[in-house]
């Protein structure tokens, strides 16, 4: 059988998606392609000139809309804002491996952005979604130590690439939980996971983790990084899938259905996980 690539998209037009951090790297291809097949495509970026200039000249329907994922205030204004359905919400917006620094809500900026906020996001715009939510993580989160009691990092010493593994964990561990939700309410709106393995974008440029994309060849590139995430959120796939690339150690290749590690799958530490973020940021639960 051939391998699955974008050229398999089905048609979405009439469709609405949300893709986050869509300016650059793996979020504007997908958005390119999510366009490319019909569907309306909102860009949530922080910076909309960068997002604007991305998107020129790409056929398809596209949307800039300013949204700062790490800052809980536009999280909440740009969720405030939608009005409709949402068809698809793409939640691929992250940073990885960079120093301590706080938001305006005092959060942890990389936990925040690659976490806490879309947390946030996501279930503010529930009411809305018709589909599914991909989230996007990292195949770091089966080294991640996470500390539930202390997941926005205030009483440990920080440490850049742990909280990177964490937060990638912690957005496993919220996808999975909230796909147990909506299986209760008796939702048809699914929650599921993709990863890029590793894609030679530029979210390592700045960090000593970038001398693994000098093995380029080894690894996806941003073409293929972004297959999985385009994978999950068109496909016939169970709630609570986990996509990533079909090849040796899922670091490049063509989207399957994989499992997320251990700790992921953990309900207990999911519920206290979602508890705790709950009460952090003012989310009911
Ligand atoms: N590349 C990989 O090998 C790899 C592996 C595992 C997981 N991932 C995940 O894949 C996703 C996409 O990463 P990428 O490789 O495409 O990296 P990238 O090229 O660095 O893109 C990251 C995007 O996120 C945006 N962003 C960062 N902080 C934001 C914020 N506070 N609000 C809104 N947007 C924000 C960036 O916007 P600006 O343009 O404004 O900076 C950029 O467009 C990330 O979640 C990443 O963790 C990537």
């Amino acid at each position: 059988m051939s391998k699955w690539t974008a050229a398999d998209l089905p048609d979405l037009t009439g469709r609405t998606v949300l893709v986050t951090g869509a300016g650059s790297g793996i979020g504007l291809i997908a958005a390119r392609e999510f366009g490319r097949v019909g569907a309306h495509v909102v860009l949530g970026v922080r910076s909309p000139d960068k997002g604007r200039r991305a998107v020129a000249g790409m056929p398809g329907e596209f949307e800039v809309r300013h949204l700062d994922v790490a800052d809980l205030g536009s999280v909440r204004s740009f969720a405030q804002a939608w009005t409709g359905d949402l068809d698809i919400l793409v939640n691929n917006a992250g940073v990885m491996d960079v120093p301590a620094a706080r938001t305006a809500d005092g959060l942890d900026v990389q936990t925040a952005t690659n976490y806490t906020g879309p947390f946030v996001l996501t279930n503010l715009l529930l009411p809305h979604l018709t589909d599914r939510v991909v989230s996007v993580t990292s195949q770091l989160h089966r080294q991640s130590r996470l500390n539930v009691d202390d997941f926005d990092w205030r009483s440990r010493r920080y440490h850049p690439m742990n909280a990177y593994r964490d937060s990638k964990l912690a957005l496993v561990l919220f996808s999975l939980e909230l796909q147990r939700r909506l299986t209760a309410s008796g939702s048809r709106v699914k929650s599921v996971l993709a990863h890029p393995g590793i894609a030679t974008t530029t979210l390592a440029a700045h960090s000593s983790a970038n001398v693994v994309n000098r093995l380029g060849f080894l690894l996806n590139d941003p073409e293929h990084g972004a297959l999985p995430t385009l994978y999950a959120a068109t496909q016939d796939v169970p709630g609570n899938a986990y996509v990533g690339p079909d090849g040796l150690g899922s670091i490049k290749g063509h989207p399957t259905v994989r499992k997320p590690g251990r700790a992921g799958l953990d309900g207990t530490t999911a519920r206290a996980l979602w508890r705790a973020t709950a009460a952090l940021t003012g989310i009911e639960h």
